[in-house]
């Protein structure tokens, strides 16, 4: 072996190759300017190869790249020991560059055939472009879908805080209702034993005036438990038919008072409005409530307007369809609004924003409890500098049927007024 390697620079024997292209200089610069132009052109292109495959780390079968670059880095040498063999016949090592550049080639080509069908599978850029605009396709109705479910849930927790609400509403109702039907009875008791007394103690004039004192908190004590059964829908209601546009009409002097000279009250109401099945007194009390609640919204003065309308299937609050035939009465004021957050409460009993003594809270949840008594509906647009309306959707009364004219002929017995909250 080693003496084959001797053998292979054992180079005095030998002639430079230039010899065979007998010195000609125009082969000889030919051979040397393409050899050195191939050289650099295969010098050049491996480390544009090396600079591509480190700098890109996505590269598939990185291996090839440095297997070929390894091979023209080889292929070049090659083209540069043509040029020195033409003076120095050193063809050992020309023959040595040529068996590293053989097994380079040889190791690179038989890799690069079983790579043939993996590197054949990888998708092109058409198939990525085709695959891309399936996938933002799938996202644009993923995002469709989410905005979707994104709206339901909106809408079902709108719908579970409506629930909730009128749960605490009705919860809040029996409670009151319950409370206040007690203590209406312990007054009862209580305002008939004063009277005994009143008429038994008539020549103790100090005892009496105490009797007559205990009389008048009983009576504040009644007129407030009469309050929380209205809204409790436990008030002893006598429903009957009746056009509200009359009703509010012999009301315009009334509600006048109440509100007082600094406000414009001005009336809507439309021809031929559907008559209603409730409680006279109990309306008439409502819109008291309403006038005086407008009243303290405006103390700069302001207008007041009751309008009347007849509607079917009507949508009311926050989007709810109610079925049925309805006379809308509508009360609305142009005085400082409320907040949502006062919005949400104001039909609690107690509820108020008045100062201590002003206000008792307990204006809305009659209205309401009258409404709901009366089989209506109730609701409030409002927000803050905006005004008020308070719309109450009465039930149409039924037609009306012989019997039933025969018995609104007889006289109803009356309940009474209860006082603006
Ligand atoms: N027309 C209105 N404009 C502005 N706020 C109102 C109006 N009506 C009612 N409110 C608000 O609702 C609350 C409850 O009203 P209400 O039940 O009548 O009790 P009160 O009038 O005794 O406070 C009021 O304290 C007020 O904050
Ligand atoms: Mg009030």
């Amino acid at each position: 072996m080693l003496q084959y390697l001797q053998q292979l620079w054992e180079t005095s024997s030998l002639s430079p190759h230039g010899i065979c292209l007998l010195w000609r200089p125009e082969l000889i610069w030919t051979h040397v300017t393409a050899d050195a132009l191939i050289g650099l052109a295969y010098y050049s292109i491996p480390i544009a190869l090396a600079y591509f495959v480190s700098h890109r780390n996505d590269i598939q079968f990185g291996w090839v790249f440095w297997a070929f670059a390894l091979f023209i880095l080889a292929c070049g040498t090659t083209h540069f020991m043509a040029i020195y063999t033409l003076w120095v016949p050193d063809y050992g090592t020309e023959a040595l560059i040529k068996i590293v550049t053989a097994a380079l080639s040889v190791v690179t080509a038989v890799g690069l055939w079983p790579l043939l069908p993996k590197a054949l599978a990888i998708p092109s850029t058409d198939d990525l472009r085709r695959v891309n605009e399936e996938l933002k396709q799938q996202i644009k109705e993923r995002n469709e879908a989410l905005a979707a479910l994104q709206s339901e849930k909106t809408e079902r927790l709108k719908t579970e805080d409506m629930l909730r609400q009128a749960q605490k509403m009705e919860a809040v109702g029996q409670l009151t209702g319950g409370i206040a039907h007690d203590f209406n009875n312990l007054l009862t008791i209580i305002i008939g034993n004063l009277e005994r007394l009143d008429t038994q103690l008539r020549d103790q004039p100090d005892a009496l005036r105490r009797v007559k004192n205990a009389m008048e908190g009983a009576a504040r004590g009644a007129a407030l438990t009469q309050k929380l059964l209205a809204f409790g829908r436990r008030q002893p209601m006598s429903p009957e038919r009746l056009d509200a546009n009359v009703l509010v009409e012999g009301m315009a002097e009334l509600i006048r008072r109440a509100v007082g000279e600094t406000i414009e009250v001005k009336f809507a109401l439309a021809q031929g409005a559907w008559p209603v099945e409730v409680d006279r007194n109990q309306l008439e009390n409502a819109l008291i409530n309403l006038a005086v609640n407008a009243r303290d919204a405006m103390p700069e003065g302001g207008e007041f307007t009751i309008e009347s309308r007849n509607l079917i299937d009507p949508v009311i609050g926050e989007g709810e369809r109610i079925k049925g035939h309805f006379t809308l009465l509508s009360v609305s004021d142009s005085g400082e609004g409320m907040t949502a957050d006062v919005l949400s409460r104001v039909f609690e009993p107690f509820f108020t924003t008045k100062p201590v003594g002003e206000g008792s809270g307990l204006g809305l949840s009659q209205v309401y409890g009258f409404v709901k008594q009366s089989n209506g509906h109730i609701d409030i647009v409002s927000a803050p500098n905006r005004g008020t309306q308070v719309r109450l959707f009465l039930p149409r009364a039924a037609a009306q049927s012989e019997a039933a004219e025969a018995a609104s002929a007889l006289p109803l017995g009356g309940s009474p007024l209860g006082q603006p909250g």
